[in-house]
């Protein structure tokens, strides 16, 4: 099978280019490749000719988002829609990343692949008309939503609490938001199942499990060994510019359709630290 990862350059897109054997993949970030621009999305699928491709490549500044609203629509909505116009020029199937933040977060049991998208940010605006456009334009492709993601291969949330802990003793962390961390890793062997698999439609990708930040940046704290003191506080304390669902667990039903399961989240965690350490440890 031949396939061409857009996006190859950052968190998922380092996992995916690490976990995937066997198969001929063509990794490409946005210097190879600017999807904004349907001619080098089409040069590059042209060259490729992948069976599968999978859009991991996205404007995922959130708060950045909502002060650069075209550049969040061209590069999440206009290049998404690039990418499966190509894909559908050349037959390729196509897997496209997307979010749980296409929710509002006003549910409070975990959300269905089937469940209204009602965005709240320019971010999961961006998303979620992508979404709509590349089940039009390519209609068979596999739309995976995730969450909270985090792995060694760009900035993430656990990786912020660890160097904040190391020069502060106690630091507050909202605990009125509630979701599921995924680990870049099981992610993309999750990805990897679901195209081997031929996967089509809205599948949720989560690692299994939810906590809230405050709960996560204690288990973080308290894997690592540490003994900062983390205070629970409120999101109304930490305003930022793009609003944040409240609740946004990601049911695993329409990924248990496919046999594929997730780790525990703290499990991810674990083996997360384990890969930070190695990867933080001279080369000689
Ligand atoms: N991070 C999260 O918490 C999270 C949560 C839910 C869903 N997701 C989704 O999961 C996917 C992967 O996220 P991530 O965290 O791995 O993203 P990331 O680390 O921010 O990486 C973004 C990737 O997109 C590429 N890119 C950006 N603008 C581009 C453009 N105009 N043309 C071509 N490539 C471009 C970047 O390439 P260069 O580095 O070469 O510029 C990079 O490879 C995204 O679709 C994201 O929306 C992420």
């Amino acid at each position: 099978m031949r396939v061409t990862i857009f996006g190859a350059s950052g968190l998922l897109g380092k996992a995916l280019m690490r976990e995937w054997r066997g198969d001929q993949v063509t990794g490409l970030g946005s210097k190879d490749a600017d999807i904004r621009d349907p001619q080098q999305v089409v040069k590059a699928v042209e060259s490729s000719r992948p069976d599968w491709i999978v859009l991991a490549a996205a404007y995922t500044d959130v708060d950045g988002c909502e002060t650069n609203r075209e550049l969040a629509f061209a590069v999440n909505r206009d290049g998404a829609a690039h990418v499966a116009q190509a894909a559908a020029q050349h037959n390729s199937r196509l897997l496209f990343l997307s979010t749980d933040y296409v929710f509002d977060g006003k549910k409070i049991t975990p959300y269905e692949v089937e469940d209204l998208r009602s965005p709240q940010s320019i971010y999961g605006r961006s998303k979620a008309e992508a979404e709509l456009l590349i089940e039009n334009i390519l209609p068979g492709s596999c739309v995976v939503r995730t969450s909270w993601l985090f792995g060694t291969g760009g900035k993430c949330f656990p990786d912020t609490i660890l160097k904040l802990v190391s020069t502060r003793s106690d630091i507050d962390v909202v605990d009125d938001q509630r979701g599921s961390p995924t680990y870049a890793i099981d992610l993309a062997r999750a990805v990897i199942q679901l195209c081997r698999k031929g996967a089509e439609g809205i599948v949720h990708v989560t690692n299994r499990g939810e906590c809230t930040w405050f709960e996560f940046a204690r288990a973080i704290v308290s894997a690592a060994g540490l003994k900062t003191i983390i205070h629970p506080t409120t999101t109304d304390k930490f305003p930022r510019p793009a609003k944040r669902p409240k609740y946004s667990v990601l049911s695993a039903s329409s990924l248990n359709h496919y046999g594929v399961g997730m780790p525990d989240w703290q499990d991810a965690l674990r083996r997360y630290l384990v890969e930070r350490s190695s990867d933080a440890k001279p080369d000689f």
